[in-house]
């Protein structure tokens, strides 16, 4: 179905079921630990044995010799695979380095070898005894240090390198106050609570992988080009995911060496990602360095906005794209972005949580805070002052929705902003100082095709299948919600299988673009199946009614377990926009108000109270969506404060690679949190008129604790994480 826009009246508005707060339909499996996880599927093929995957010990350089002979001879062993008899491997489009290293090594715990045997202990133990020696080379591994001589990249995603409107440098110059100010984002992790896990079964030439993965379609395609088969034989199953945040978007080293090592012990294999290897083997979000420069006039109205970011990937990896959001946000007749590439051989950086706007936030929310203070004005002002209803570049291309005003204004009545002094170190309570900060949230929202399958049995049963994922996010929920909206039917005769290859192909979970396009692509089904349901029973399709278990049309009215016969009915169909993102910039928009307390000796940060507003749309489930923003806000915090893969520069590896070294917020980190979603509908985003917020709740969050911090201090840190000694040498003398 191609989506006729604006959206106009549907059954979805009905909202019966759409737009309640419902809780999870998979959460009684998860609280009794009955959902299987992918590593804990130890039932769904017999004769399981266990792989335990091999880092490389260097960051760059090769292997110059594996002696293998002493592993091969321990208890259990069934097999080895390294690149010497793994045959001949491609790489998936969307993996920069090969997963298996070999004899060229491409970063530091880069899979090197899986040792297959018929106990998880008993791998292990084996691979302790694989001997390697490496030649080590020296790499870059240091952004600060690649940055001068660092390239254009032409990224395949999130923009060009480069724009330009209107003459930035000649406006930046010209304005009568002027920010200029360069920011740092360190590496960060995704830490998801689940680790990266496989199992492997072939079968002849056919191979099965129960797994835990976000983009179903993807890791078929990838998989099947690394191993060099076809990709009808690749089968990936992946209902229950604990976690993703972007790092299971991808074929990883799991999946991969839980083939192979299948392949070589003639037997299905598990491959579970240790927690010390996933931070080195696995993506991360690549460290940025951001130049922000602001030119305003003394009313606030900003004339010039420059933004250029540096980041580092290994070679063939994307850059981060910190720059986008300053491309949409404000107005500004003359702007620039920049967007540069530093070739490093640290691991493969890749897309975490709003990738780009994110890291973009951090830094431009504080340069706002800090060009709000030059010019003497509330920062909420000033950023209203500087609202517009239209691309920036482009200005006959409007915002399908844009409430962000609204937020601002909502959150700085509901936060009590009005109480903030605006010159800091003002406020003390005991021995914390308290100071209030702001930002604003924004991240796009991607439109993208998604399709499923409905079925109607003689039960009365509405099943649904899409290759859909749900990563803790609500998918089950929402799709269920949609189906129930659709057909007429209460949520408990909703039943809905997800995460299979099998099933036909939805958006997946990533960019914040799986709960629109996934439940708009069931809807387009469910549209498809109440045609065939009514052609059945000889109703006009336009004047059936779908409602209470019936399907009705004039007088008479027909139970829909009776309308499916004893075969039932099916249907399939998916959504597609055509040039709709061209026409109108989609994006989600949103405010953050947080409150921290700072120790006056100690300079230990600890925020106290926090709030959101949020305009995304329609909110499909108010709980679930409360639980991704509050999940966000959490996330931003950690950012803020506390995470930071810590490079080696030397020897070229994150070292903090344990979730004792990689610190994220923890409950007492988080006091008070509240939330708010303006009401919304946007006929311009889909038939269900909703968009993504999991990804709008983390980005401008850190800026606000930033700026929070500085309220409280009078010290602007500029470098995240903003730990206490950034702070504590600058520390304000007080009493
Ligand atoms: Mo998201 S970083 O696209 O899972």
């Amino acid at each position: 179905m191609k989506f006729e826009h604006p959206a106009t009246f549907n059954p979805i508005d009905q909202l019966k079921v759409v737009g309640h707060p419902t809780s999870r339909i998979e959460g009684p499996l998860k609280t009794t630990g009955t959902a299987p996880y992918a590593y804990e599927r130890h039932d769904v093929v017999a004769n399981q044995a266990y792989g335990h995957v091999i880092g490389s010990a260097i960051g760059k350089g090769r292997i110059a010799s594996m002696d293998l002979r002493a592993a091969k001879a321990a208890p259990g062993v069934l097999a080895i695979v390294t690149a010497d008899n793994a045959g001949k491997l491609d790489k998936g489009e969307r993996n920069a380095a090969p997963l298996l290293g070999g004899p060229e090594i491409a970063h530091y715990h880069q899979a090197v070898a899986v040792v297959v045997a018929e106990t998880f202990e008993q791998a292990r133990a084996a691979s302790q005894l694989v001997r390697i020696d490496y030649e080590k080379e020296d790499g870059k591994f240091d952004l600060a240090a690649g940055r001068d001589k660092s390239s254009v990249p032409d990224p395949k995603i999130g923009g060009p390198a480069d724009t330009a409107i209107g003459s930035f440098a000649s406006a930046f110059a010209a304005s009568p106050v002027q920010l200029d100010a360069t920011y740092t984002t360190p590496d960060e992790s995704h830490a998801m609570m689940e680790p990266h896990a496989s199992i492997a079964a072939w079968d002849g030439d056919k191979l099965t992988i129960w797994t835990s993965n976000q983009m179903i379609a993807w890791g078929v395609t990838d998989l099947a080009k690394t191993l060099g088969m076809p990709k009808e034989n690749v089968r990936l199953i992946s209902p229950y995911i604990g976690g993703g945040f972007g790092g299971k978007l991808f074929l990883r080293a799991d999946i991969l060496m839980a083939a192979l090592g299948a392949r070589a012990a003639k037997r299905p294999v598990k491959v579970a990602l240790q927690r010390p290897l996933m931070f080195n083997n696995t993506t991360h979000r690549p460290a940025t360095i951001q130049r922000i420069r602001l030119g305003a006039n003394r009313d606030g109205t900003i004339a010039a906005i420059g933004h250029e970011s540096w980041s580092g990937n290994v070679e063939g990896g994307e850059p981060d794209m910190a720059v986008s959001q300053s491309r949409l946000l404000y107005a500004g007749a003359n702007r620039m972005t920049a967007t540069r590439f530093a070739g490093l051989d640290l691991p493969e950086g890749n897309a975490m949580r709003a990738p780009g706007e994110a890291s973009g936030m951090m830094a431009l929310e504080i340069a706002v805070d800090e060009l709000a203070e030059k010019l003497g004005m509330d920062p909420v002002a000033l950023r209203i002052k500087n609202d517009t209803q239209v691309d920036p570049e482009h200005p006959e291309r409007p915002f399908s929705q844009r409430q962000f005003i609204e937020c601002l204004q909502t959150g700085a009545e509901r936060f009590g902003w009005s109480q903030r002094k605006p010159q800091p170190g003002q406020v003390r309570d005991g021995r914390w100082l308290i100071g209030m900060g702001m930002a604003a949230a924004f991240r796009n929202n991607l439109l993208t095709k998604s399709a499923a399958r409905v079925r109607l049995d003689r039960d009365g049963i509405v099943t649904v299948e899409t290759d859909m994922t749900d990563i803790g996010t609500g998918s089950y929920t929402i799709i269920a919600q949609t189906a129930a909206e659709m057909m007429g039917v209460p949520l408990e005769k909703v039943a809905v299988h997800l995460g299979d290859s099998d099933f036909p192909v939805s958006c997946g979970s990533g960019g914040q673009f799986g709960g629109n396009n996934s439940t708009a692509g069931v809807y387009a089904a469910c549209v498809k199946l109440r045609e065939a349901i009514a052609q059945k029973l000889g109703f006009n399709s336009d004047e059936a009614v779908f409602a209470d278990g019936l399907v009705s049309s004039g007088n008479r009215s027909v139970p829909l377990a009776q309308a499916a016969g004893n075969d039932g009915l099916m249907a399939e169909d998916g959504i597609e926009y055509g040039d709709l993102a061209k026409t109108h910039q989609q994006s989600t928009f949103g405010a953050h108000f947080v409150e921290v307390g700072v120790d006056a000796d100690t300079a230990e940060i600890r925020v106290r109270r926090m709030l959101a507003v949020c305009a995304a749309g329609r909110i499909l489930n108010p709980k679930a969506a409360r639980s991704q923003v509050i999940g966000a806000m959490t996330m931003g915090v950690g950012a803020a404060l506390m995470e930071e893969l810590v490079v080696d520069t030397r020897q070229g590896f994150f070292v903090n690679h344990d979730l004792a070294g990689y610190e994220v917020p923890v409950h007492a980190d988080i006091p008070h949190q509240d939330m708010i979603f303006l009401d919304e509908t946007d006929p311009m985003s889909s038939p269900m008129k909703a968009k993504g917020v999991a990804e709008l709740g983390i980005c401008g969050v850190a800026a606000a604790v930033a700026n929070a911090v500085y309220n409280a201090t009078g010290v602007r840190v500029r470098e995240y994480p903003i730990t206490l000694d950034k702070l504590l040498a600058r520390m304000p003398e007080v009493g």
